[in-house]
């Protein structure tokens, strides 16, 4: 699964490119001679990884912005300021944009425009982010959106009646419900992009040893994350296998959208039911308002 050894005519987005898997990713990239473009939600933690990369790769062709992607007017100018950079860089064209920033959080929490945290960065900011650049996706041809999500997808189903979780809120559901959203978003981005040339993939990149888990939690959570997280891969390998979906000629979808390790899985049979899909996309496009086409 290597990538391949000359990115230098190729641009890439990667959100939470400051840490965990996306730091892995972005590094991989920049290494390969990409032209990378970073999210990070801290000056602080964007100014270290950003140091940790030009540390490996001094030459690397790097530019990070800042956006917290709970917020969705954040989401928005983040997508207004890509697309003025890659105007000016690429003339306007983008290879892949790899969604990869998540969160967990064991407090209810709602954001700025009221929706649940885990659900808004997990999945909205991905959904929003993909339409605002889907003209510099499509300006090159078999482009990539690739969508970390997660094998905790398994044996979930959207929660219609309660989607924000407002009633008996669990983290570890909230989180599976979102990362199932990845998925649906997935397969229905192939049933209506896919004729454009542009492939939309969901990695799963299995037990990661990352800090999600310590972040925005407490107690129990907090507590099982720090021993389970332990026997998670290395991000910086899990990184660059997610560099590699986003720059590999001969990934395909015609097996599955859904890979874990780079391999092609089934995901859930209920995350590729058709309407389920098509009443998620709808129901985002009304919470980003925003309106997709396609
Ligand atoms: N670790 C695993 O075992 C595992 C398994 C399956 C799927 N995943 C998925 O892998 C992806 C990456 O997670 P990770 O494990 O690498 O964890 P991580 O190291 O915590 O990375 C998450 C990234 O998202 C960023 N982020 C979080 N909230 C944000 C916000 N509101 N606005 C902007 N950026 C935000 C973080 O920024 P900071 O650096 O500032 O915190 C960080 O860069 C997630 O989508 C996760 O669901 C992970």
């Amino acid at each position: 699964m290597d990538l391949p050894d000359d990115l230098h005519n190729m641009a890439f987005v990667i959100t939470g490119a400051t840490s965990g898997i996306g730091l892995g990713a972005i590094a991989a990239l920049a290494k390969a001679g990409a032209l990378v473009i970073g999210v990070g939600r801290s000056e602080a933690n964007i100014q270290q990884a950003a140091g940790l990369i030009r540390q490996e790769n001094p030459g690397a062709r790097l530019h990070f912005f800042l956006a917290d992607l709970s917020a969705q007017n954040h989401v928005r100018t983040l997508g207004f300021q890509i697309q003025k950079y890659l105007q000016a860089e690429t003339s306007g064209q983008l290879h892949a944009l790899i969604n990869n920033a998540g969160t967990v959080s064991n407090r209810f929490t709602v954001t700025e425009d009221g929706y649940e945290l885990q659900f808004a960065v997990n999945h909205l900011a991905a959904f929003h982010l993909t339409h605002l650049l889907l003209p510099q996706l499509a300006a090159v041809p078999e482009s990539r959106v690739v969508t970390v999500s997660s094998n905790s997808h398994r044996g979930m189903r959207m929660c219609w009646r309660d989607v924000m979780c407002r009633r008996n809120y669990n983290t570890l559901l909230a989180y599976k419900q979102s990362k199932l959203a990845n998925v649906l978003f997935t397969y229905e981005f192939n049933r209506r992009f896919g004729k454009n040339g542009i492939l939309a993939i969901a990695a799963d990149p299995g037990l990661v040893n990352t800090g999600i888990g310590l972040k925005g939690t407490y107690g129990l959570v907090r507590w099982i994350w720090q021993r389970r997280s332990q026997g998670g891969a290395d991000p910086g390998v899990i990184g660059k296998e997610v560099a590699w979906l986003a720059a590999a000629p001969e990934v395909n979808t015609r097996e599955s959208a859904y890979r874990k390790h780079g391999v092609p899985v089934q995901p859930s049979r209920y995350a590729r039911n058709e309407s389920e899909a098509r009443r998620l996309w709808e129901l985002s496009e009304s919470l980003c308002r925003i309106r997709f086409g396609g």
